[in-house]
């Protein structure tokens, strides 16, 4: 049998993995909120006091994800074909809300902000899977009740979903890779010191540039993410690490 598989590897992937697919980061100088204020769309309180403009900003980004241009790219696929090919266990965990590592091809995904393509209902709670624009006097097609329905996403102030289970993975995992996130936002941000305090797992950032956390990491890799993530899923998948 081979022994890599009882090795699990665990990777959390930001913005930046998507960045050349075409959809913005955050914090980078073109960043989304170089262009629009936390406050103003991605908090509880913003939906409360103005949801038309909350759903408008989502709306914008859902059409987004539907423009031809926007494809998984060489980052993606690589890792999707980690998870094909790896014979241990592995999860994605990613702070993105697009559905780029699904349609590259993962299944092993678990979206701690939410999902773009997804609204949740206020009053019953149902997920909806959501390609269109929403709006206000949307009803809930569950329990019909209007003004209920919220993009599902985790908003500032939110706590991040299936946290259990994450830190579970980070606890047993033997390598965690992080991909295109800053470490500015925590909980992800503290993933690689759960990993120094509480696991064993060699930690590796692949990033275009040193990251808040980089000094927490035993490996650090700088570049375009379509470069360095596919190099370093073959190294991982032909030598381990
Ligand atoms: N390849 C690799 N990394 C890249 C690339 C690229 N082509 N382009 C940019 N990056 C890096 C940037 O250098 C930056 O360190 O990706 C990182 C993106 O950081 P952020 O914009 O802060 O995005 P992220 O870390 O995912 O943000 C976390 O903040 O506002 C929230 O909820 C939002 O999930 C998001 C969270």
């Amino acid at each position: 049998m081979d022994d890599r598989s009882g090795r699990s590897i665990v990777i959390l992937t930001g913005a930046g993995i998507s960045k050349e697919s075409g959809l913005s980061t955050f914090r980078d100088a073109d960043g989304l909120w170089a262009t629009v204020r936390i406050e103003d769309v991605a908090t509880p309180q913003a939906f409360r006091s103005n949801p038309v403009r909350v759903h408008d900003f989502y709306n914008a980004r859902r059409r987004q994800m539907a423009d031809p241009a926007v494809q998984p790219n060489a980052a993606h696929v690589a890792l999707a074909r980690l998870e094909a090919e790896w014979p241990g266990e592995l999860l994605l965990v990613t702070q993105n809300i697009d559905d780029l590592h699904e349609r590259a091809g993962s299944h092993a995904v678990l979206h701690m902000h939410g999902e773009l393509l997804k609204l949740r209902c206020g009053h019953c709670q149902v997920v909806l899977e959501w390609r269109g624009d929403a709006s206000v006097g949307t009803p809930c097609p569950s329990c019909g009740h209007v003004a209920g329905l919220r993009p599902h996403v985790v908003w500032f102030g939110e706590m991040p979903l299936g946290m259990e289970a994450i830190y579970a993975a980070l606890d047993a995992c033997d390598l965690f890779i992080s991909i295109g996130t800053s470490g500015a936002v925590y909980p992800a941000a503290g993933f690689v010191e759960e990993v120094r305090r509480h696991g064993h797992a060699h930690s590796v950032e692949l990033n275009l540039e040193p990251s808040l956390g980089v000094s927490a990491f035993d490996e650090a890799i700088h570049g375009p993410a379509t470069d360095i993530v596919p190099a370093f899923v073959e190294r991982v998948l032909t030598r381990g690490w």
